[in-house]
């Protein structure tokens, strides 16, 4: 093995990501490191820092072979001239543009530690997801000193989706590599699209300018984010005029021009990216002057929370104007299914804004209990924690869907129906059930986007 690479940052991106390189690239040493070393420890344990479907595997068939993780920063700098990057960079919560702009301090101090340990010429590339023009950044911090190391910096962001990370990076869409338009840019781009061309098709290897790269991420997500807003704002028209939201999203996305995908209306899109990669849009376009392109972007973020909103609204009036004293169980806490992660769930705003109506909420969810108990300490209310659905439902007022597990389709929901307290509601913040069915066994149904299902006499 004489080909090394290097990743900076063991998280959700950085292990599964290089987990798969070093899966079709036997022929590289890939070494994984990162500060913090719990998170490094449970890399190298049987109980992986994330859960995701397939990675265990692919972990097993790759760990001390080929993949090693590590906390030695430093000395990894030293062995390997490749070197990916994927820290963490949050929505920055102090000083100017906190709650908008990129909090790039994790990613400079990376970079000044690539610069105090280089011994040797590196590539290094932006696996996190930047503000366009952040290279240049790097650049200016990585070249400051005259000391015959040269540094090209690359952006390679990645478009993984988590719950389905392993599949989208063995058969990604496509991968986009930007570099700087120069002999040297050409050839680091070449290095790296190298590794890439050994399972990806070349037509599906993009490659642009560096400025491109960098913007086309930031883009992607908030044009997703914007599709699943667009649905939202129509599910609400859809309660209004009772048409069915899943009808009007299929009639539209079968036009090959919309497409079909990211048309699920929902209680709101969650997850560490979507709305810190549109603030951070947002916060650039401030930044050049371009107030209206901005307050377009912003309304994806501000309908995303009138949607939480809306969802919460419909259980109080739905609930006879008051939640208070009622136990209501929330069908999963993670943003999304697959996945323990619960970064910006819409689960955490419901749930803080039930506890607010002074409800008792039980949480249930198959992987995200632990993460659910973190995200609600400190808040003031009654949380219970509850791993079987059918315990967590029992003396409940009221079922919210939160996200879309594939064990909440399939439920006993006339066994539950029995144990809740009477009437009894579902709220489908996801639109799995099987709502005329819910209804039948003598649930009052209320799901996003179509007209509710009530025994109630109007
Ligand atoms: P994460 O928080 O799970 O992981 C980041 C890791 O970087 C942490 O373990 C942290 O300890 C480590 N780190 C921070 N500073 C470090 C330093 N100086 N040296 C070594 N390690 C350091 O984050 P993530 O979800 O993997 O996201 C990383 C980047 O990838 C972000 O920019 C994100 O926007 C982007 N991204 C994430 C996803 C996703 O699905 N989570 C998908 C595509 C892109
Ligand atoms: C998203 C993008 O899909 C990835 O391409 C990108 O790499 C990643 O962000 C990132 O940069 O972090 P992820 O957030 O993991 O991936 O998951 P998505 O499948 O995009 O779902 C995001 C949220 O939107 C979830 O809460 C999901 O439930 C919700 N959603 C999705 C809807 O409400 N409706 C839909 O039709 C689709």
């Amino acid at each position: 093995m004489n080909k090394t690479i290097l990743c900076i940052g063991a998280g959700y991106v950085g292990g599964p990501t290089m987990a798969m390189i070093a899966s079709k690239c036997p022929d590289y040493r890939v070494t994984v490191v990162d500060i913090n070393p719990q998170r490094i420890a449970a890399w190298n344990s049987d109980n992986l820092p994330i859960y995701e479907p397939g990675l265990d595997d692919l972990i097993r068939a790759t760990r001390g072979k080929n993949l090693f993780f590590s906390t030695d920063v430093e000395g990894a700098i030293r062995d390997n001239d490749i070197i990916f990057v994927s820290v963490n960079t949050p929505t920055k919560t102090f000083g100017a543009g906190a709650g908008m702009a990129a909090d790039l301090q994790y990613w400079e101090k990376t970079a000044r530690q690539i610069l105090e340990n280089a011994n040797s010429s590196k590539i290094v590339i932006e696996k996190s997801t930047l503000p366009v023009k952040t290279a240049l950044a790097m650049e200016r911090i990585l070249n400051s000193q005259a000391n015959g190391i040269s540094f090209d910096v690359l952006s390679n962001p990645e478009f993984l989706a988590e719950g389905s990370a392993i599949r989208d990076l063995e058969n990604p869409d496509r991968v986009l590599i930007g570099s700087r338009e120069t002999e040297r840019g050409r050839l680091a781009r070449n290095a790296i699209l190298e590794i890439y061309a050994r399972w990806i098709p070349r037509e599906r290897i993009l490659t642009t300018n560096i400025w491109s790269s960098e913007l086309s991420k930031l883009v992607a997500n908030a044009f997703l984010a914007q599709r699943i807003s667009s649905i939202n704002t129509i599910s609400a028209l859809c309660e209004k005029t009772e048409a069915d939201v899943a009808e009007v999203a299929r009639a539209v996305g079968m036009d090959s021009r919309i497409g079909a995908k990211f048309l699920n209306a929902s209680v709101g899109f969650g997850g560490s990216c979507f709305k810190k990669d549109i603030l951070n849009l947002v916060y650039l376009c401030r930044f050049y002057g371009l107030e209206e392109v901005a307050d377009y972007w912003e309304r994806v973020v501000g309908i995303n929370v009138y949607q939480q909103e809306r969802f919460i609204m419909s259980m109080l009036t739905a609930m006879f104007n008051t939640l208070a004293g009622k136990r209501i169980c929330l069908f999963g806490f993670a943003f999304k299914a697959n996945t323990g992660d619960t970064r910006e769930s819409p689960a955490i705003f419901i749930a803080r804004r039930l506890a607010e109506e002074q409800s008792e909420v039980v949480i249930s969810d198959p992987k995200a209990l632990s993460n659910a108990r973190m995200d609600l300490a400190g808040i003031d209310g009654a949380f219970h924690y509850i791993e079987d659905p059918y315990e967590a439902a029992k003396g409940c007022h009221a079922l919210a869907v939160m996200t879309e597990w594939d064990i909440y389709r399939t439920l006993d929901y006339e066994k539950i129906y029995e144990n809740m307290d009477k009437p009894a509601f579902i709220f489908d913040g996801r639109n799995i059930l099987d709502h005329k069915r819910c209804f039948q066994i003598g649930f009052n149904v209320y799901p996003i986007g179509k007209p509710p299902l009530t025994h109630f006499e109007v």
